[in-house]
């Protein structure tokens, strides 16, 4: 039976919420565990459905996994002999299996990844994943949807550019280079926090990285590496998300378990868009306007302003004073959720990767029956019905559960009248 998130608006956040491990870091800690033999650890993971899914994809790989949710914590023993293949069902229901590819090259030598396809946010390109293993000697191919890519005799360091800071390529490049033949460079990496979280934690295992946060990735191959306890660092889009649930709504809370110093760009637009805040190590408190300033915003690798916060800014700016230009440079397609939007009563006008949004009074929004489609836009969905007047049904409450820990129970214990119920059907 369908699931969905019910919000009675207005009605603003007031209270604490909690921020746990990274969702876009915990994925590819789990994979890079594939590189040593043993029992690793990993804390601080969050109770998201994409954890779950990820410890499928190692099992089937041969590992023993376990995920112990109330504690945040998973285990992983790894075995001598690994299986090379990630099948389409996982990699479908969570593109970042795509994770396992440069782990399983360092591991065997040889790894069988299905092609994940599109999905909501638009196409998302592998070919610098395959360039760069290319280039450390790799020989690629597709058939029958797999990427296939096998290198006799191992991985060799080589000097490879990314064309562009890609996240995904950017792990799988260097996961594959820790136990390569000589030095591997990698060029124009991207430096997000999770990416120096995962370099860091192949540090621990002991491997040999230089430049983690920077934009050159030095790594000299080691023969192999060993289990490790690691743990996730915090979720900066968690913790984003929050922030604007008290941007839009007027709200007032405070962020706990975060690291504030991965969101400046993010914190100073919401100081923008006149939000008073006050940060200290691990927390920081967000207190909203009566009524937000519209702001422009263009997203970028980090440091810039992060694409996974874009669909709050076009929630924000829809109940804003004025108007905001919002330009998308990393998902161009990300925009299906404004159509949803709309129907609340937003006024959204796209133009290629531009949207200008032109702001209206909350009161003047008014809740209705809406779609997520990804992760962020129905957590943006939520949060512009905290807004809006009346009630709000946000339906895919799959999507949020992928990528946020207990959603709707954080928000109600923070005061805001929202609830999970099933779907009515007709009759
Ligand atoms: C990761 C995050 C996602 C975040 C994104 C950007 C995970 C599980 N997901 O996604 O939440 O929104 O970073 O911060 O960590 N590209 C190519 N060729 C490639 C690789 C990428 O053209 O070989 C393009 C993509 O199509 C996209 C852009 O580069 O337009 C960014 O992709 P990338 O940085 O790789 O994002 P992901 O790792 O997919």
């Amino acid at each position: 039976m369908e699931e969905m998130i019910e919000v009675q608006g207005p009605s603003a956040v007031a209270g604490a919420l909690p921020v746990y491990g990274a969702k876009n870091s915990v994925l590819k800690l789990m994979a890079a565990t594939l590189l040593a033999v043993g029992r690793s650890t990993i804390t601080n993971v969050p109770e998201i459905h994409d954890v779950t899914v990820m410890a499928e994809l190692l099992r089937r790989l041969g590992c023993d996994v376990s995920y112990r949710p109330a504690e945040h914590e998973v285990s992983i023993d790894v075995p001598e002999e690994l299986g090379h293949q990630a099948d389409y069902d996982l990699v479908r229901a969570m593109r970042a299996s795509i994770s396992v590819l440069g782990p399983l090259m360092a591991r065997c030598h040889r790894a069988e990844v299905a092609l994940p396809g599109g999905d909501a946010i638009g196409t998302r390109g592998l070919d610098m994943h395959r360039a760069g293993l290319e280039a450390m000697g790799a020989q690629l191919s597709i058939e029958r949807g797999f990427l296939r890519a096998s290198a006799d005799g191992g991985l060799g360091g080589a000097t490879y550019r990314l064309g562009y800071p890609s996240v995904g390529a950017t792990e799988n490049l260097m996961t594959a280079a820790t136990t390569a033949r000589g030095v591997t460079v990698l060029e124009n990496v991207a430096r997000e926090p999770e990416i120096v979280d995962i370099g860091r934690m192949l540090r621990e295992m002991g491997a040999r990285i230089e430049g983690l946060g920077t934009t050159t990735l030095t790594i000299h191959g080691v023969p192999r590496l060993s289990p490790v306890t690691h743990r996730t660092v915090a979720d900066r889009i968690v913790a984003g998300t929050w922030a604007f649930a008290a941007a839009v709504t007027g709200g007032r809370v405070e962020i706990q378990g975060a690291e504030p110093e991965h969101l400046s760009v993010v914190l100073d637009k919401l100081r923008c868009a006149g939000c008073e805040i006050d940060t200290r190590e691990g927390r920081f408190v967000v207190q909203g306007p009566e009524r937000p300033r519209a702001i422009n915003v263009s997203t970028l690798p980090y440091p810039g302003f992060p694409t996974d916060l874009q669909p709050f800014v076009v929630a924000l700016n829809a109940v804003a004073e004025g108007s905001g230009i919002i330009t998308e440079n990393v998902f161009e397609a990300r925009w299906g959720f404004t159509a949803e939007l709309e129907r609340l009563g937003a006024r959204v006008r796209l133009d290629g990767h531009h949207a200008r949004v032109d702001g209206v009074p909350a009161h003047e929004l008014s809740g209705a029956p809406v779609e997520a489609m990804d992760i962020r836009a129905g957590a943006a969905l939520v949060i512009a019905g905290m807004a809006a007047q009346g009630v709000t049904e946000v339906s895919g409450v799959e999507h949020i559960d992928r990528g946020y820990e207990h959603f709707v129970d954080h928000l109600a214990n923070a005061g805001v009248r929202v609830q999970r119920r099933i779907a009515r059907g007709w009759s």
